[in-house]
């Protein structure tokens, strides 16, 4: 079986369809546990369904490459083939990147290279896009720049706001986000 370590911070969208494609058998793989950097909604999720589940806050530590390190320590405990940050909200560092390298991959709001970095669908709705979508790419050293291994776009309609624009793309992202893991442990 193919262990799946996702990184959360949030809500955890992303990580309930990827948890129900795997159950209906449309993605291989298991979630071998849910980690975060702070307590949030989709931990509670993870824990009301018995899956793992650890917080690495980084206030805990004293400096930022500590607390990457310990981040690193508690994802290895659980040997993944794949690291899939779905809505982690920090950028990871070298002691991750170092361990997992080509191994993580994340789930971004645009059709990258365009809206790197937070607030990706104002970004595009300021810009006066038409359209935008997700990307899954592989993590590297910089924010949303690593390889894209996916994308999937739709239209950006007259009298959107963040909000709308980025449910309408959190669409794409739970289809896109399964498909892409499938692949990957299938390699
Ligand atoms: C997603 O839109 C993802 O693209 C971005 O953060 C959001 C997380 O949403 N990186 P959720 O927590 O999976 O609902």
């Amino acid at each position: 079986m193919s262990e799946v370590v996702v990184l959360v911070s949030g809500r955890g969208s992303n990580l309930r369809a990827l948890a129900a494609a795997m159950d209906e058998g449309r993605c291989r793989g298991r979630i071998a546990a849910v980690i975060a950097d702070r307590p949030c909604d989709a931990i509670e999720w993870a824990r009301a369904r018995d899956l793992a589940t650890d917080i690495v806050r980084p206030k805990a530590y004293a400096a930022r490459a500590e607390w990457d390190r310990a981040l690193a320590d508690a994802i290895d405990a659980y040997a993944p083939r794949l690291v899939v940050l779905a809505g982690f909200m920090r950028i990871v560092g070298p002691s991750v990147l170092a361990r997992f390298g080509g191994r993580v991959v994340n789930v971004h709001p645009a059709l990258l290279p365009a809206f790197p970095g937070m607030d990706a669908t104002k970004q595009a709705i300021e810009a006066g896009a038409t359209r935008s979508g997700c990307t899954v790419h592989l993590v590297d050293a910089g924010v949303d720049t690593g390889p894209a291994l996916a994308q999937a776009a739709c239209p950006i309609e007259p009298g959107d706001t963040s909000e709308t624009l980025h449910a309408r793309i959190q669409i794409l992202e739970h289809a896109l986000l399964p498909v892409v893991v499938d692949s990957l442990l299938a390699r």
